[in-house]
This record gives C-alpha cells, sequence and structure tokens, in this order.
C-alpha cells in the first residue's frame, strides 16, 4: 500500500480476485492498446456476442465536427431478442432472469425466467399494438420498480416503439413536459406505486399530466389495487386489454441507428434534455460494459439498487444484465425502511454476488453503525460497485472494509446518462484500486484534459475532462434538437465531447473526477439543473428572482441552495419557507425539494445585471475568505448582508 498525496492511496486487488476473471492486468493493457489501435476490429470483435438480422457492413462512422455519430452501419438487431429470446432459444429458457423484491419485506418474492420474461414481454408487445402503438412511436413509461417496468421497455423495443422512461417521482408538470418534448402519444403506468411503506399515486399524476397534454391511450397495469379513474376511451387497464392477444410477436428487425429509448435529464438550462440512445451501439456497449466491468459469472446474482427511470437501470438493471443472460435484482423499495439493514437484509436473503450503489446510500448506511451490517450474511459478495458521484475515502472504506469483509474489489465507475455505459473505472480483476478515483478508461476510451483555454493538458494534471473519439454507447443527438445536443456537448472544446465534469489525472494515470464544473448540482447521485430549480421558484407569485447553487451535503454529496427575493410588500418567514419547498416538489418533484432557502432583499449583480453565481457558491459553501473580487458588483453591500446572513444560519 503506497501513500503518496498526488496519486492517493493505493489499494491492492486481493489475490483471490485475480484469478478465473474477463480480464486480467496483463489483459488491459493489450486489450486497451486495440481497442484504440485497431478499434473497427475489436468492436466487430465485441458485436459478435450480439445476434443481428443483418451483420453491419461498418463500425464506427463519426465525426465531432460537424458531429454526426453512427455505429455498426449496415445492421439490423432488436435488442429485445438479444436481452430475451435467443436466451430462451440457446437452451435457457429456465435460468432466472429478474428477481422480484418487493417494497414489504414479508411481500411476494418472484422469480422471472427468461422463458416467462418472454411470455410476458410478448402479451405486453401484443397488448401496445392492440391499443394502436406502432414502430418509432415514443411510448412513456411512468412505472413503480416492478418487473413490469422493466417489461414495458422490452416491449417497446420488441415493436420498434422508442421508450422515455420518466422516474416515479417526478411530477405532473414534470411528465407533461416530457410528454410534450417528445412528442409521445402513450403512456404506460401503473395505478400505484410503493417505496418505504408509502404508497406513490402514479395513475393520478399521469391524469394531471394528461390535462395538459392529452394522449391517445394509457395502459395501466394494477399493482397495488388503489382505486382509480379511468378515462373512457383513453384508459385500458392491462389485464382487460391483454385478454386474447396472440402468444405470438416477431421482434421487429431495427436499423442499428435506429432510436431505442429518449431520457431526460437535466442540464445547465431550465429545460431537461432528452438524451437519445440508438440500438445497435447501445446494445454493444451495455454488453461490453456490463461482463468486462462487473465480470458476471453465470448464475450469479447481480443487484444493481438504481430505479429504472435513471440510466443506471436502463443499463444495469435491464439492459446490460439481460444481454448477457445474467440474473438481476430488481428492488422496489428503500435502503432505510422498515430499518437501516435492508440492502444487508436483501443481499443475505436473495445470495447476491455482485452489489452496486450510489455513494449517498453508502453514506447514510455507514452512519448507522455497523451492527445493521454484520448481523446479515454477506458471504456471497464478491464484488461491489459506486456510481453516481465521486465516493469520499471515508465512505469506500467503510464500504470496503464493512460491507466487503476487506476481501472483495470495488468497482467506482463514473459514467454519463449521455454516455450510455461505464467509461472510466477500474476492472475488477485487472486494477488496483484507489479510494475515491474511478481508475483507468474503459476499452475504446479516450479521455483528455483541457484548460479553460482548451489547451490539452498531458500527464499529471487537472483539468476539464473532454473524450476525443466516440464509442458505440454514445448518445446520438437531442430528441428534436440536434444544436442543441452539439451547442451542450461540442461546442465549448471543438471537436471533442466535453462532459461537465471535472477531473485530476495522476501519475499513474488513474482520473479522480472532481466535479461538474457548469451550473449542474449532483443531489444523491441524481443530476439536477439549478436553472430548473430557479424557473420553478420563480414560477412562484410571491418570488421575484431566484438563484441556485449546490452545497457540501453530508449524505446527499449536495444539496440545493436557494437564494430567493421575493416581489414588493412580501413577508419572508418560515410559512413561506415551507410554501416555496412544497412548491418546488409540485413542480418538479421531490428530488428537486430545496435544502436551504436564503431570503435576500437582492442578489449580487455585475453592473450589466449578470448573477454572481461564484459568489453564491462560496457563501452557500461557507467559504467567506476565498469570496475573490467583488469590485465589479453592481452593489457589493449585497455580499455582505448575504454572508451575515448565512452566518446567522
Ligand atoms: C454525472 C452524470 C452514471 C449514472 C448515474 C448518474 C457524476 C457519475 C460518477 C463517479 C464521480 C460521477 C458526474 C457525471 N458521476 N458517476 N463514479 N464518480 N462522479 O448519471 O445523472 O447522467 O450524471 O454524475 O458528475 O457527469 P447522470
Amino acid at each position: 500500500m503506497s501513500d503518496s498525496k498526488h496519486s492517493g492511496e493505493r489499494v491492492e486487488l486481493p489475490a483471490a480476485a485475480r484469478s478465473g476473471t474477463v480480464c486480467t492486468a496483463s489483459d488491459y493493457d493489450g486489450m486497451y492498446a486495440r481497442s484504440l489501435d485497431d478499434s473497427d476490429s475489436f468492436w466487430a470483435e465485441q458485436a459478435q456476442r450480439i445476434d443481428w438480422v443483418a451483420e453491419p457492413t461498418k463500425v464506427a462512422d463519426w465525426s465531432f465536427d460537424p458531429v454526426a455519430i453512427s455505429w455498426f452501419t449496415g445492421g439490423t438487431l432488436n435488442i429485445c431478442h438479444n436481452a430475451v429470446d435467443r436466451h430462451v432459444a440457446a437452451g435457457n429458457g429456465a435460468r432466472t432472469a429478474l428477481i422480484f423484491e418487493p417494497d414489504d419485506p414479508d411481500g411476494t418474492v418472484r422469480k422471472i425466467s427468461y422463458a416467462k420474461l418472454q411470455r410476458d414481454v410478448i402479451t405486453m408487445a401484443n397488448t401496445l399494438k392492440k391499443m394502436g402503438v406502432s414502430k418509432g412511436d415514443r411510448v412513456t413509461i411512468y412505472m413503480p420498480m416492478v418487473p413490469e417496468g422493466a417489461m414495458a421497455m422490452l416491449a417497446c423495443a420488441r415493436i420498434g416503439a422508442v421508450h422515455s422512461v420518466i422516474f416515479g417521482g417526478f411530477s405532473p408538470e414534470a411528465i407533461a413536459g416530457r410528454i410534450v418534448d417528445c412528442r409521445s402519444d402513450w403512456v404506460i403506468t401503473a395505478d400505484e406505486g410503493r417505496r418505504g411503506g408509502k404508497p406513490i399515486a402514479l395513475k393520478k399524476n399521469v391524469d394531471e399530466a394528461l390535462d395538459k397534454v392529452p394522449n391517445r391511450g394509457v395502459l395501466v397495469f394494477r399493482n397495488t389495487g388503489c382505486p382509480v379513474t379511468m378515462v373512457e376511451g383513453r384508459d385500458h387497464w392491462f389485464h382487460e386489454l391483454s385478454q386474447d392477444v396472440p402468444d405470438d410477436c416477431p421482434c421487429e428487425p431495427m436499423a442499428a441507428e435506429d432510436p431505442l429509448f429518449i431520457l431526460y435529464t437535466s442540464g445547465s438550462t431550465g429545460k431537461p434534455k432528452g438524451v437519445l440512445h440508438t440500438t445497435g451501439g447501445y446494445a454493444v456497449w451495455t454488453e461490453t460494459t456490463f461482463r468486462f466491468v462487473f465480470d458476471y459469472r453465470e448464475n450469479e446474482v447481480f443487484w444493481c439498487t438504481a430505479d429504472i427511470g435513471w440510466v443506471t437501470g436502463h443499463s444495469y438493471i435491464v439492459y446490460g444484465p439481460l444481454l448477457n443472460g445474467a440474473t438481476a435484482l430488481m428492488f422496489e423499495g428503500v435502503p432505510n425502511w422498515p430499518d437501516h439493514d435492508r440492502f444487508w437484509q436483501v443481499i443475505d436473503k436473495h445470495q447476491v454476488n455482485i452489489f452496486y450503489t450510489a455513494p449517498t446510500a453508502i453514506r447514510a448506511l455507514m452512519r448507522e453503525g455497523n451492527d445493521h451490517v454484520t448481523r446479515h450474511d454477506l458471504s456471497s459478495l464478491r464484488l461491489l460497485g459506486s456510481v453516481g458521484e465521486p465516493i469520499n475515502p471515508e465512505a469506500w472504506r467503510w464500504y470496503h472494509d464493512t460491507v466487503g469483509k476487506g476481501a472483495i474489489p470495488i468497482v467506482d465507475t463514473w459514467w454519463q446518462t449521455e454516455t450510455g455505459g461505464v467509461m472510466i473505472t477500474t476492472l475488477p480483476g485487472a486494477h488496483d484500486m484507489k479510494p475515491g478515483s474511478a481508475g483507468k478508461p474503459f476499452f475504446g476510451i479516450c479521455p483528455q484534459l483541457v484548460d479553460g483555454e482548451g489547451a490539452v493538458l498531458e500527464g499529471e494534471a487537472e483539468g476539464n475532462l473532454c473524450i476525443t473519439r466516440s464509442w458505440p454507447g454514445q448518445a446520438r443527438t437531442l430528441y428534436g434538437d440536434h444544436d442543441r445536443f452539439v451547442q451542450t456537448y461540442f461546442s465549448t472544446y471543438p471537436g471533442k465531447y466535453f462532459t461537465g465534469d471535472g477531473c485530476r489525472r495522476d501519475d499513474d494515470g488513474y482520473y479522480w473526477i472532481t466535479g461538474r464544473v457548469d451550473d449542474v448540482i449532483n443531489v444523491s447521485g441524481h443530476r439536477m439543473g439549478t436553472a430548473e430549480v430557479e424557473s420553478a421558484l420563480v414560477l412562484h407569485p410571491k418570488v421575484s428572482e431566484a438563484a441556485v447553487v449546490g452545497f457540501p451535503h453530508d449524505i446527499k454529496g449536495q444539496g440545493i441552495y436557494c437564494y430567493v427575493t421575493l416581489n414588493a410588500g412580501e413577508e419572508a418567514g418560515d410559512a413561506l419557507t415551507a410554501e416555496l419547498r412544497q412548491w418546488v416538489r409540485k413542480e418538479i418533484g421531490p428530488i428537486a425539494t430545496p435544502d436551504e432557502l436564503h431570503f435576500t432583499p437582492a442578489l449580487p449583480k455585475t453592473r450589466s445585471g449578470k448573477i454572481m453565481r461564484r459568489i453564491l457558491r462560496k457563501i452557500a459553501e461557507n467559504e467567506f475568505a476565498s469570496l475573490g473580487d467583488i469590485s465589479t458588483l453592481a452593489d457589493p453591500a449585497v455580499v455582505e448582508a448575504l454572508v451575515a446572513g448565512r452566518k446567522a444560519r
């Protein structure tokens, strides 16, 4: 174990992890070099693990200036066939595809074999067709974390419809905005969801959204059995409409570049971005990254604790595992209900081998003490993973020592909604680990650090993280707005994909993500655009102006700090604080709930009227000594008042 300030603490890979692995230390260097030097043959080889209806005639075909990205041109395939049917055809129909662990620990566990999954997806696909859905249509999926959510995605993919999954925690306003943006005519939902013992009114939220944006059809699953309103001619119960549908449904052959899904994510402006992924490249990328990063071995149980409403759930609950014929656990609940040991109890109960979660959950559980962990048998675990934000070394240590008993590797996987799958990580049989560092680039990934002016930084350096070459799982565009795609990712440093993250590379070539460098904050591993929260706040009739920044939060990583100015005559106070918190929850969803509301008569602005966010960030971080130059402010006294206000909180 070395301990240098610059290259970080090195935790050696346990000897046991080095054998029987899909990629050893000596394999990695050669394979990584080949993935760049001989990229087409490398990816053509990986693509052979996919069943193509027609083989691709070209592998990589892309440019970052102008921006046009294509992979596996000429190929046709269906990802549902690859994730489901081919495993059944290969004689593995009896293998478990999904294990469902319900919110209520005493509820019914479901084990769904690949054969059953195939039958259920066929029924669902035919039901969608019966409702009127056809190839190319956008279908909004607003489902609880139950197997039918995954089946809905696969059923869309089977018939060539483009799914747009919306996380169950989003509000009716957020649903409506996304439906309008991708002109989705169809919704798949359930009567109600359940998390941590509490109901989530899914159908009611959909109804409110559709008051604003009428849709052609809503397919509704009965989940909890709660009463719901069904709109005649628009809403269909799945269990009724699915009666008498045929029991076969051919998989629609899709061109490699046909859209597979849209997933909305936050950016620096108020309007969420509809990130578009296509079929062939995403299939190859999720199949390959899952296989190497998690080193999956036959019959193992893989558990990713994300929700299918996020990209992590798309790639590592549904597509990555199923493309590999793996067994994926789907968990409806939360880490701390009914008690803080729920994760560890579930690992024990289902003999989970690979566990993939987020630093925010690790930190929250760490503070509940070790007894919650040690009273369960976690000896089935072989590999741990982390995703969503940088993991602080203290949390890494606890995860490694207490959960992993110091004996198994951790992969800290850096990636984004736009990257489709893991980009930077150590490989579990190849690399020593460094707590807090994601590690090394995955095959085919060319990270580059640049300074503010775009100059390339070599060797040990810190700068803005760009990726210089395309990879199969890269997002192709923002739905309906290619200009915004180009503008957002390829204009800051022309010819390069800019991630929006800051990053340091150490002298061992390990990458350390330092966090977002744009107006995006990372709250509990979820990306939140500060402008989105500001837009929601200023919609309130009493609010004149708002500026939102992130600040360090023990559990969430970053919390949401809102500076608010009120219209003349309005009174700040606890009641308005509560009202505004509730307001933002209603506008966006509970994940956007402000942690701090700081009422101020004015915001610090330059003489040209631009809000000085840098200063607001520092004040929220309690970093008063380093406010920097405030001489360009129109009214420097504003800052003194804000500092005094922050100190008094
Ligand atoms: C942003 C992407 C990837 C799925 C979950 C989030 C941050 C993600 C890590 C990590 C440091 C990370 C980055 C990135 N991030 N994983 N292992 N270490 N930072 O997807 O909502 O698209 O957010 O999450 O800042 O840009 P997302």
